[in-house]
């Protein structure tokens, strides 16, 4: 067995490949983010423009989402594993799963979720992913024009289907559990890769809840606001 094969089969292994995954995609749900953002303007133009600019990166941008489509299913598929070696190992003594060898424990919501908020982010990208990028398109009738050419209506289909309260809150819970999945795999990622000190610990705690709270909220509200449309804009 190759080097790198044995280092991936161990848990250290496991771990590294889990924190740079994690790290690398909490970097695109932040560009994500960034983007998404200019779906709080009146104008839908400047969010279709922005999306048909990332179309004309052509072969570009299919090597970056080749490359995404991998860190996801290796952050998935590797955190499945790990959890199945810890449920392996645990067997049958399910009730001493908290104790923490005297140490103050760390456990909350977050951690305790992790699985849980994994696979619900999962297969909220199947659904997002198939309604967004493989939905319907110019040849459906979302049609633009941004400087005399026709591109995609992206802006007209988030906001139809935010109008809908039950996509739009769909959407919020999930939000809430991307937020809980970060705030406990920032701070561990660190961890794995073994970059913590017992002063540090604290400083990465805090900036990932910070980070969390401002992922969540920032995806929250664009469904939020589109639903709640307090300035009738997208009537
Ligand atoms: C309110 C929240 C969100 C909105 C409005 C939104 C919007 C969109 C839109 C419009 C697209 C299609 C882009 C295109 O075809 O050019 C897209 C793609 C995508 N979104 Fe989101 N998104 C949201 C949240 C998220 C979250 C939380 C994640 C990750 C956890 C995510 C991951 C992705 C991925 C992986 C793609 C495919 C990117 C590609 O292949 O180019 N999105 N999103």
């Amino acid at each position: 067995m190759s080097p790198l094969r044995q280092a991936m089969r161990s848990t250290v292994g496991k771990k590294v490949l889990m924190a740079i995954t994690g790290l690398a995609l909490t970097l695109f749900v932040i560009v994500h983010l960034a983007g998404n953002l200019q779906l709080f303007l009146k104008d839908g133009s400047k969010f279709n423009a922005y999306a048909h600019s990332l179309e004309s990166l052509g072969g570009l941008l299919y090597v970056a989402e080749a490359g995404l489509l991998f860190f996801i299913l290796a952050h998935a598929v590797n955190g499945i594993l790990i959890k199945g070696s810890h449920w392996a190992a645990r067997g049958d003594v399910r009730y001493s799963r908290y104790q923490t060898k005297g140490a103050p424990s760390r456990q909350n919501l977050s951690t305790q979720s992790m699985i849980v908020s994994g696979l619900t982010i999962l297969g909220f990208l199947v659904v997002h992913i198939s309604h967004f990028k493989f939905g319907p398109g110019v040849a459906e009738g979302y049609v633009t024009q941004i400087q005399g050419a026709e591109v995609r209506d992206l802006h007209r289909l988030v906001v139809e289907t935010f109008r809908q309260p039950g996509w739009a809150l769909g959407y919020m819970g999930v939000m809430v559990l991307l937020g809980l999945h970060l705030r406990h795999g920032f701070w561990s990622a660190f961890q794995s890769l073994g970059a913590m000190s017992p002063r540090l610990s604290p400083v990465i705690s805090v900036i990932g809840v910070v980070l969390a709270v401002l992922l969540a909220l920032g995806f929250l509200g664009i469904p939020a606001w589109i639903l709640v449309d307090p300035m009738g804009v997208y009537r």
